[in-house]
């Protein structure tokens, strides 16, 4: 076969494919496009079978119309897959359109609990004179719960607390006090010792200042001459840190298993300014914590030289804080998740 007549026969396929190709507007027809012009059985292979045809001295010139030929059929190829696939995109976009128009939604922002609050509060307050924070679990061992706190079985203290029971040796704490055997434990009578604790208690109670779950903060402090009055400035200076420097303090002798001597403090009433109102039960004041020196019997049972070392120890009742701080006459507003109760917390 004559070199020319390839060169024609070569146009002549360029000239269908580009009419074909300008028909093609879905990639079905693309596919028929490529199996007819590139294809195992395209015009394509059939135009390479005529190679045998051509004499030796123009092969390599057919080689280069067949080499062209091969590169437009591909391109027209390319060209159209590309412009299909742009206007796929472009169609799916439009169908997509987002109207900037319309309003957001709201974001609507939570706040912390009130509780949570007068923790955040009492902890970065107390980190401030030197403590630092220890946690323990709310199911605990009757061990730590009582026993190590002076509590024996079957005496008539454990009446002050009416704890929930697990099983037999284990309760949920009825106060974060537990927490003074797990840290002395860890602390394997070194000294000093200077931690709070905040967390989540359980006892048998119910009534407008009290709920079976609240939250305390234990506070522990042992070392070499610690005192009472090391106590009573710590817990003035909290106090009034919490409520004011214009409230009064007032500690009263008191009772607690795991203290010698024990004291309970009471804070002026706000509402009344100490004269004495319902808030207060006409006494003026209101009590706000438990505390004391920490019982010679606790320091030795939980490894420490009561003769070397002494300790304090308080509790204060947060929910009791964080109602007299924002007025809250009755404890289960903290408990049921009444997201409008909740709301008044929002920081603006
Ligand atoms: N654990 C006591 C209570 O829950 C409070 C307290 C703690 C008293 C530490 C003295 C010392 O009532």
């Amino acid at each position: 076969m004559k070199l020319s007549d390839l060169k024609e026969e070569s146009s002549k396929i360029i000239d269908e494919a580009s009419k074909e190709i300008n028909n093609v507007n879905e990639t079905a027809s693309l596919n028929e496009f490529k199996n007819k012009f590139l294809g195992k059985k395209s015009s394509l292979t059939d135009f390479y079978s005529k190679m045998k045809e051509v004499i030796a001295s123009e092969r390599k010139d057919f080689g280069l119309v067949l080499t062209s030929l091969r590169d437009k059929l591909n391109s027209l190829y390319d060209e159209k897959e590309k412009k299909l696939k742009e206007e796929k995109l472009k169609k799916k976009m439009l169908a997509e359109k987002v109207d900037i128009t319309l309003p957001g939604r709201d974001m609507l922002l939570g706040s912390k609990h009130p509780n949570e609050i007068i923790i955040d509060d009492i902890t970065s307050y107390l980190m401030s004179l030197g403590f630092s924070v220890e946690e323990g679990p709310e199911v605990e061992s009757d061990l730590n719960n009582f026993e190590l706190v002076n509590i024996p079985k079957d005496h008539p203290s454990r009446d002050m607390q009416d704890s929930f029971s697990i099983n037999e040796n284990t309760v949920l704490r009825s106060h974060t006090s537990c927490i003074q055997a797990r840290v002395m434990k860890k602390m394997n009578g070194t000294y000093p010792v200077k931690i709070i604790c905040p967390g989540k208690v359980y006892r048998r109670d119910n009534d407008a200042t009290h709920s079976h779950e609240f939250f305390q903060c234990e506070g522990l402090v042992i070392g070499e001459h610690v005192t009472m009055s090391h106590l009573l400035e710590t817990l003035t200076l909290l106090l009034k840190h919490l409520f004011g420097e214009k409230r009064e303090v007032r500690f009263r002798p008191s009772y607690f298993p795991f203290t010698e001597p024990s004291i309970e403090v009471d804070i002026s009433c706000a509402e009344c300014n100490g004269k004495g109102c319902n808030l207060c039960k006409h006494t003026g004041f209101i009590e706000v914590l438990g505390a004391g020196m920490v019982h010679p019997n606790v320091l030795r049972m939980n490894g420490y030289d009561d003769k070397k070392v002494s300790a304090y120890a308080f509790g204060i009742g947060i929910d009791r804080v964080a109602m007299l701080k924002y007025k809250i006459e009755d404890i289960k507003n903290f408990y049921t998740g009444d997201i409008n109760f909740l709301k008044q917390f929002v920081k603006e």
